[in-house]
């Protein structure tokens, strides 16, 4: 009589019920394990990717050597034009990549962690390291002025216009 009770499938039926539950686990396991190894092979690309072109043409080249001072906010910079020519500098403070306010005569403020730059973009109060970046500018030949974000160049460098 024992011996029919183990054969008889409603006994066998907590047995398959076993083995699904250790399948689904061991499946559950091995996604799991699939979508970490994913996540830990993305690790290493930066979430950010860079512009995959850092030229951004700006507008009609008169229209900034009508003021002294351009802010250009949606590129964080600024475009300066003096006797020399125009030169731009970024907003992005040297420090941890805050954006500076610009006080005018005052030179430059970083919120963030309170740095300090004069108006040619010097340190003057750290923790910033390093000056704001100068960045290049050209003309397009459509007559446009365009800066390259990523082209750093020395402060007394001007596009003579
Ligand atoms: S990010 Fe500007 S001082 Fe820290």
């Amino acid at each position: 009589m024992s011996n029919d009770l183990q054969q008889s499938e409603r006994f066998q039926a907590p047995k398959e019920r076993r083995d699904f539950l250790g399948l689904a686990a061991l499946w559950s396991a091995a996604v799991a394990l699939g979508v970490a190894t994913l996540g830990a092979m993305r690790l290493p690309m930066p979430s950010v990717f860079p512009e995959s072109n850092s030229r951004v043409k700006l507008g009609p080249l008169p229209s900034f050597l009508a003021s002294s001072m351009t802010p250009i906010p949606e590129h964080r910079l600024w475009i300066y034009a003096d006797k020399a020519g125009l030169y731009a500098i970024s907003a992005i403070c040297t420090h941890l990549g805050c954006i500076v306010t610009n006080g005018g005569e005052k030179g430059f403020h970083c919120p963030c962690h309170g740095s300090r730059f004069d108006v040619q973009g010097q340190v003057t109060q750290g923790p910033a390291p390093k000056p704001l970046m100068y960045l290049q500018l050209r003309v397009s030949p459509d007559g446009q002025l365009v800066v390259d974000k990523q082209a750093e160049v020395g402060a007394d460098v001007r596009l003579k216009v």
